[in-house]
């Protein structure tokens, strides 16, 4: 992963040899036969949550499309013996401009979850964006990333006190940056979970950020206002009851299970682990508690671009969450042009959803992403083979961008432009 480079990428040179040897990828290269291979080492709740979207999943499909529509025109005899892949952002250096999405309840697919994709992660030395739902505690990941780069993700909760908590420990633990995703103020309409009727988080999966959090712990012992809704009591939800026991953190099955703490810490979270009813003005209180670079992710309207600048945050994340939360909105490729334009270069644009390989990370750039971020792709090598999975997936893609890169004349980061691409 050093830059600049002289020689063809040694990943695909090892690959090759490799297989000369008789050894083939243990990940597969090509994507669908990644979603393919990870669908058969996932259970079956597993896959529809991580590989499912809202709806009919019609916006799933426009993120792809839309890369489609741009084709790159390659320019010859440039000298591209030498490619420099890196990123400058927030005064660090990153070697490539590609981040990890921040994707929840990781536990699903493999034990040592976001622990496993923070050390491939910084194997690569690519910035981890943990998740507000994460399987393992933050403080668990940054331990095994020495001062690899990682931001942090948040979902605002009701309580101002645990939003407050959640940025200061970030900050603690290394983290260069936060991420307020706010396109899931409410769960979107997500058809194949609906289907089985499965939500990880009923059973204590996706939530260590929460009960490894001392303001969290006294938030569970507050009464809710509203009471826990009525449930029928069959098998099933003596086996829920064991997998909430087992998720909370501590020894001692029984003595946890006397405690009633599992059971408090799922119904406390259900209750305050989003904020619907926050606006723009909310953001404030987010500026008085850090002095890090602020993100916005999800931002699609080019109004929300600018007024997130007016509003002093520091930059912005064209996402539609993989299409997990609206059905039928605009693809994340068709609202970045214009979320670039409204932004005028005041604050980086980021953008993610529907990344599947180094073509698409071109094009992203070329119509003013300054980088992209990766979602499902790194969990499907996750589930496929764990830390060596989520490695070889960005060596895939980094390899396969800087390869685009290059064959299309482009020595840097600069030379990627609009003029790179036609819509044909
Ligand atoms: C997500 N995403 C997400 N985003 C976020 O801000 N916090 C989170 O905890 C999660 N969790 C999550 C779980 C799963 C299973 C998926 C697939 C996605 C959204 C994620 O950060 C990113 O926006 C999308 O994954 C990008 O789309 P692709 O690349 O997966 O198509």
């Amino acid at each position: 992963m050093k830059n600049p480079k002289t020689a063809p990428p040694a990943w695909q040179k090892e690959i090759y040899l490799n297989g000369f040897s008789g050894i083939k990828p243990t990940v597969n290269i090509d994507f669908h036969l990644l979603e393919e291979t990870a669908k058969k080492h996932m259970t079956p709740e597993a896959f529809a949550y991580i590989f499912g979207g809202a709806g009919f999943e019609s916006t799933m499909s426009a993120n792809r499309q839309e890369f489609e529509k741009y084709k790159i025109i390659p320019r010859m005899l440039r000298n591209v013996s030498e490619r420099d892949l890196s990123l400058e952002l927030f005064g660090q250096t990153f070697p490539a401009p590609v981040l990890l999405s921040p994707v929840g309840v990781l536990e699903m697919v493999n034990k040592e979850a976001d622990v496993a994709v923070g050390k491939a992660a910084s194997e690569c030395g690519l910035p981890y964006i943990f998740s507000n739902q994460s399987s393992r505690p933050m403080e668990s990941v940054a331990a095994v990333m020495g001062d690899s780069p990682r931001w942090f993700q948040l979902y605002w909760s009701k309580s101002n006190d645990l939003v407050a908590s959640f940025v200061q420990r970030a900050e603690k633990c290394g983290c260069s940056a936060i991420v307020v995703t706010l396109d899931t103020s409410m769960l979107g309409w997500r058809t194949r979970d609906l289907e089985i009727a499965y939500l990880p988080f009923l059973e204590g999966k996706g939530i260590a950020q929460y009960t490894s959090d001392p303001v969290f712990q006294k938030l569970m012992d507050e009464v809710d206002e509203d009471p826990p809704a009525k449930r029928v009591i069959t098998a099933q939800t003596i086996n829920g009851l064991i997998q909430m026991v087992r998720s909370y953190p501590g020894k001692g099955f029984f003595s946890k299970l006397i405690s009633g703490r599992p059971i408090k810490a799922v119904q406390k979270f259900t209750s305050i682990y989003s904020n619907p009813a926050l606006t723009w003005e909310d953001l404030k209180f987010l500026r008085q508690h850090t002095k890090l670079p602020v993100l916005l992710k999800g931002i699609l309207h080019s109004e929300d671009a600018r007024k997130a600048v007016d509003h002093g945050m520091d930059g912005i994340i064209v996402s539609n969450h993989g299409g997990r939360q609206v059905d039928g909105s605009i693809s994340t490729l068709e609202a970045l042009p214009s979320v670039v334009e409204a932004v005028g270069g005041r604050v980086p644009v980021l953008m993610d959803s529907g990344v599947r390989g180094g073509a698409d990370i071109f094009k992203a750039l070329a119509l003013g992403a300054k980088a992209v971020c990766i979602g499902r792709p790194y969990v499907y090598g996750l589930a496929i083979a764990g830390q060596e999975g989520v490695k070889a997936v960005l060596q895939n893609f980094l390899t396969d961008f800087e390869l685009t890169m290059g064959l299309a004349g482009c020595k840097n980061l600069s030379d990627i432009h609009r003029e790179t691409l036609t819509q044909g």
